[in-house]
């Protein structure tokens, strides 16, 4: 009979172990008879849970939503240890005028970080979206000259920067610069300053506050591939030009059909970043699908939620993990990629999904 067969094997084990003397303790992978030691309660803020592992979990926060729904603004003091602008520190909403700020609503949500003892990412100092109509048209017109242009972006970083020095942890310097064949981006900015404004944009920063740690954000950079190959070689080459370039963001915009990763893919992308001495964060995560949702969706949405987080937290210098918003009541995904959603870690209705619990499960029990 098996069973019998096993109580056997169990009893001499038992007898051996007795012979030799030895604490069941000893076991050198310090398994102990009552098991492991899961002192760590699941359900608690994925703030709370994250102070366990030297990382912010943050989010995205959409302003109009912040100052109209109060669910929606408590919801974000309690659970997160970072926020981003989703939109309020883009250069058409900070800048709407030539030399005319708009500081309010980006000044609120560092105060509201503050009063929370959450860290700031800025983002962003140079994008090739959201930029003010009386810069892109007058860049097109020719009105701007490229020297003109050079001098308003110099101006502008220096601006931005300078009024949030020290109250600001990360600042995304350039934000999606290389396109998806793993060129330089061909932007406005490219074409009228040269390849050089990458660099000069981050040394422009570093002058105004040589405090704030500098990224490069990018998406479907979170594995290797051509494009965060691209992204690898020119940050050895800003290093080599002594361009103050300190982080990489891998934005994390997924789709539960493709782009999706192990954790182990995650990790040895970010870690090539943090060999050259680069700190690294998923600054944008979203999963998102086309509805509705189902249940074979909404496990592969946890499954690429699950790997982008294990992958910072086993990665060697991965800080920060940023959703894109964290209720699909404010989702940008919608308004941008037709027939799709769902792609946050909370319903509509703030009930969490099999991502949020995946989310908490990896926090809590992951060393
Ligand atoms: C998106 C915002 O979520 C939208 O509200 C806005 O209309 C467009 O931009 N990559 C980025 C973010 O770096 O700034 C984008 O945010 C999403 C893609």
């Amino acid at each position: 009979m098996r069973i019998s067969r096993l109580v056997t094997a169990a009893a001499l084990a038992a007898v051996a172990l007795w012979s030799l003397n030895l604490p069941a303790a000893a076991d050198p992978d310090g398994a102990t008879a009552e098991g492991a030691d899961r002192a760590v309660p699941v359900d608690q803020s994925l703030r709370t849970l994250a102070t366990r592992h030297n990382v912010r979990v943050g989010t995205a926060v959409d302003m109009s939503a912040f100052t109209n729904d109060t669910q929606y603004r408590e919801r974000i003091a309690t659970e997160f240890s970072a926020v981003t602008a989703e939109n309020v520190m883009k250069w058409q909403l900070l800048e709407p005028e030539r030399g005319v700020f708009n500081w309010g609503p980006a000044d609120q949500l560092v105060e509201s970080a503050r009063q929370n003892h959450q860290l700031v990412h800025g983002h962003t100092l140079l994008w090739h979206n959201q930029n003010p109509t009386w810069l892109t048209d007058g860049v097109a017109s020719g009105e701007i000259t490229p020297d003109e242009l050079r001098a308003i972006l110099r101006q502008h970083i220096f601006d931005v920067v300078t009024h949030f020095k020290g109250k600001v942890w990360h600042w995304d310097v350039v934000n999606e610069v290389i396109d998806d064949s793993a060129n330089l981006r061909n932007t406005f900015w490219l074409a009228n300053l040269g390849p050089g404004y990458i660099a000069d944009a981050f040394r422009w920063a570093h002058e105004a506050d040589p405090t704030v740690t500098l990224y490069l954000n990018d998406y479907n950079v979170e594995g290797i591939n051509a494009k965060s190959d691209a992204y690898y070689a020119l940050v050895q080459q800003l290093l080599a030009d002594g361009v103050p370039v300190r982080g990489f963001g891998a934005q994390g915009h997924l789709d539960v059909r493709f782009g999706n990763y192990t954790a182990f893919q995650v990790a040895e992308n970010l870690n090539r970043f943090a060999d050259l001495g680069l700190e690294t964060s998923l600054t944008e995560v979203d999963v998102r699908m086309n509805l509705p949702p189902d249940a074979t969706k909404l496990n592969a949405q946890t499954q690429a939620y699950g790997a982008l987080l294990l992958g910072c937290l086993v990665a060697k210098h991965c800080v920060m993990f940023t959703v894109w918003g964290y209720t699909d009541k404010y989702s940008w995904v919608p308004g941008f990629f037709t027939g799709q959603g769902a792609a946050n870690l909370l319903t509509e209705t703030f009930e969490p999904k099999f991502a949020y619990r995946e989310v908490q499960a990896i926090l809590a029990y992951s060393r």
